[in-house]
């Protein structure tokens, strides 16, 4: 019996590594421009010229009918129908190019690798730490990390509350790295690494955090069932992993009513 409707590119995108959703933007946009240009070049055929604004519309509802075959997350639908208005709008600033470079190199600074791993910058508060610092095991000498440790807020603040243990970040974006060494340069219980952490062995920690987004976190659980000892704790800020109930779930009690998860290994 069918368990869901088939689709036609089910093959291709429920494979176990699903293609990067910045893949399937380009593939969409390059289908409704191709169908674009054929339709503009029928209707020019037909005495009918399409002008810029029709043009512009049409892109739109087409890059937006393909993103949606491709199955694109719904806020994707968005940005695919605003991206060649957007294009052509700035293109009629003349900015120089200089501008548009320097942009495009502050974003890949800040933001690296976003597009294949799914999770942008974005800051955890103070309420947070203090409650994962509430949790920590009550004795000297843990080690503890914070996956994806972006401006080093975590490691900084966690290492001031605990100086008998050791805070460790990795970060892979180049510019929150090099701000969260900076910022730990003068703390010996705290060291900010530039990497990737998938690559990163975690049987050597006691309490492992990360803040990170959905995308991740069933593959990021398998990495901690494999390499985190017995007695360990993992700890998510507002991401659960699906289907794994957690050994305690803590109320942040602020405006987005956030959680943190807590998995004792
Ligand atoms: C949501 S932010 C959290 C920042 C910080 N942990 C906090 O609580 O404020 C996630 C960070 O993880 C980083 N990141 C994502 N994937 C990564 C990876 N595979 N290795 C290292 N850092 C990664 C991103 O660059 C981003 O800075």
């Amino acid at each position: 019996m069918l368990q869901r409707p088939l689709h036609l590119l089910d093959g291709v995108l429920l494979a176990p590594k699903r293609v990067p959703p910045i893949v399937l933007a380009v593939l969409a946009q390059l289908l409704a421009l191709g169908l674009c240009s054929l339709l503009a070049w029928q209707a020019q055929a037909w005495g009918w010229p399409l002008s810029l604004g029709a043009a512009l519309l049409l892109q739109s509802l087409c890059a937006v009918a393909f993103s949606y075959v491709l199955r694109m997350p719904v806020w994707w639908l968005l940005m695919q129908a605003l991206f060649v208005p957007a294009v052509v709008f700035s293109q009629s600033l003349h900015f120089a190019p200089a501008w548009y470079l320097a942009g495009f190199v502050a974003l890949v600074l800040v933001y690296w690798s976003t597009f294949t791993t799914q999770v942008p910058l974005y800051l955890s508060r103070r309420q947070v730490w203090r409650q994962v610092g509430a949790q920590l095991p009550a004795r000297a000498g843990l080690r503890c990390i914070d996956l994806g440790s972006g401006l080093g807020g975590w490691v900084n603040f966690l290492a001031r509350l605990s100086r008998d243990s050791h805070f460790q970040g990795i970060e892979a974006a180049p510019l929150p790295c090099l701000i969260g060494k900076l910022r730990t340069l003068f703390q010996s219980n705290a060291a900010i690494a530039w990497g990737d952490f998938w690559r990163h062995d975690l049987s050597a920690y006691d309490v492992v955090f990360a803040y990170l987004s959905p995308v991740p976190m069933p593959d990021l659980w398998e990495k901690a069932r494999r390499e985190m000892r017995p007695g360990s704790l993992f700890i998510s800020y507002r991401f659960a992993v699906p289907g794994v109930v957690p050994s305690a779930v803590i109320e942040l009690h602020d405006l987005g009513r956030t959680q943190l998860y807590l998995w004792r290994l």
